[in-house]
């Protein structure tokens, strides 16, 4: 699916709901679109099913244009933030039901049910109706219905939230496999980071109506684009500065936090920076050793623990706070309790450069 520039204004004084988005999405990937309440996403999978019509701007859907082509003759299903199922109709009738409005021979539309149910492990409930199904079933049947066209693709807007979070993180795997056995695009609207990056081969980080970066999980939350992007993705300890100079090939950067030396191409000196250090790149010493770079004294203010590590916030010499991740996996690392003082220290190539 190819969007070129497509804006959507609902007012005409209004800021646009999806400001000059482009986008390509290949044949069968997942990509995952995340960004806060209100960033537009949901009107862009509304446009791309052709339940709004863009003021500007181009959808293509395997080559073809869909300038004026409606919803029911787009090779696409949505399904929707709050999957409304039939509720007088059992599960089976609620799968079938698109085909049987299609007119499909009986004996065609109850295989396919079938074959659906079984996709999404539901063929034993078949005769149940939603009212009698927990929610993480009802998604599994609304699932199996928005499948059930063949559509070439398929738009999930938030299609994990109304799950609690143990059974979120099932579904999770679910989606993917399933995913991968239909061999459809599937395009998923969240504003869960987690889920975004643990689903989808790529995404997009969107924020009032524009889309700000896009690329692999692993690529976007190593390089962040932007302090939006950086802090949306993951959390993310930022040392606002400016550019002093280079000095053995690492860019020097005088920061409220001191000075600061990072793996970067040249800057011109005086340019406004921050330097961006993700919270499992810190590491926690003893010494206090001030000759060697990057290195920041400070005081642990709390803990908090979650398991397999705990997250600290750690109050540095110039008063920022900065968060940091203890590993509890391993018994030799050194263990800090709330006022003890420490020196935390990065690497010049764990840092990132953002200059907007
Ligand atoms: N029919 C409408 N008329 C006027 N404004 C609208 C309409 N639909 C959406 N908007 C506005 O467009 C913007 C984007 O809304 P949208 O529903 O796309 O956000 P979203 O990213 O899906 O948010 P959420 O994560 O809360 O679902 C919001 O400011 C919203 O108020
Ligand atoms: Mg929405």
């Amino acid at each position: 699916m190819q969007i070129e520039r497509l804006t959507k204004r609902f007012e005409p004084d209004a800021q646009p709901a999806v400001n000059n988005v482009s986008l390509a999405i290949d044949r069968q990937e997942f990509f995952a679109l995340l960004g806060p309440s209100g960033c537009g996403k949901t009107t862009l999978l509304r446009l791309i099913a052709g339940f709004e019509t863009a003021d500007t701007g181009v959808i293509a859907i395997d080559g073809a244009d869909m300038a004026g082509v409606p919803p029911y003759r787009r090779p696409v299903n949505i399904m929707f933030q709050n999957y409304a199922l039939f509720p007088h109709m059992n599960v089976a009738r609620n799968v079938g039901f698109g085909l049987r409005q299609e007119r499909k021979p009986r004996g065609a539309v109850d295989a396919r049910v079938v074959a659906l149910l079984e996709l999404v492990k539901m063929r034993a409930l078949a005769a149940r109706r939603p009212g009698q199904l927990s929610g993480g079933e009802r998604q599994r049947v609304a699932l199996a219905r928005a499948l059930a066209k063949e559509p070439k693709l398929l738009l999930l807007d938030e299609p994990l939230t109304a799950l609690d979070r143990k059974l979120r993180e099932e579904m999770r795997f679910e989606l993917k496999h399933i995913h991968q056995r239909v061999g459809i695009t599937f395009l998923m609207v969240t504003h869960d980071q987690e889920e975004a990056m643990s689903m989808a081969s790529r995404l997009a980080v969107m924020n009032e109506g524009r889309i700000e970066q896009e690329g692999s999980p692993e690529h976007v939350y190593e390089n962040p684009a932007n302090r939006f992007v950086a802090g949306f993705l993951g959390a993310v300890n930022l040392f606002e500065g400016k550019v002093a100079g280079a000095e053995a090939g690492l860019l020097i950067v005088d920061s409220e936090a001191g000075r600061l030396a990072v793996a970067h191409s040249p800057l011109a000196a005086g340019t406004a920076v921050a330097v961006a250090i993700r919270p499992e790149k810190l590491r926690f010493m003893t010494a206090r050793d001030t000759t060697t770079p990057n290195v920041l004294p400070g005081i642990v203010r709390t803990i908090a623990y979650r398991g397999e590590a705990s997250t600290c916030q750690i109050e540095l010499a110039s008063g920022q706070l900065v968060r940091g991740t203890m590993s509890n996996g391993d018994g030799k690392a050194p263990v800090f309790l709330p006022g003890a003082a420490l020196s935390l220290s990065f690497t010049p190539d764990a840092a990132r450069l953002l200059q907007s």
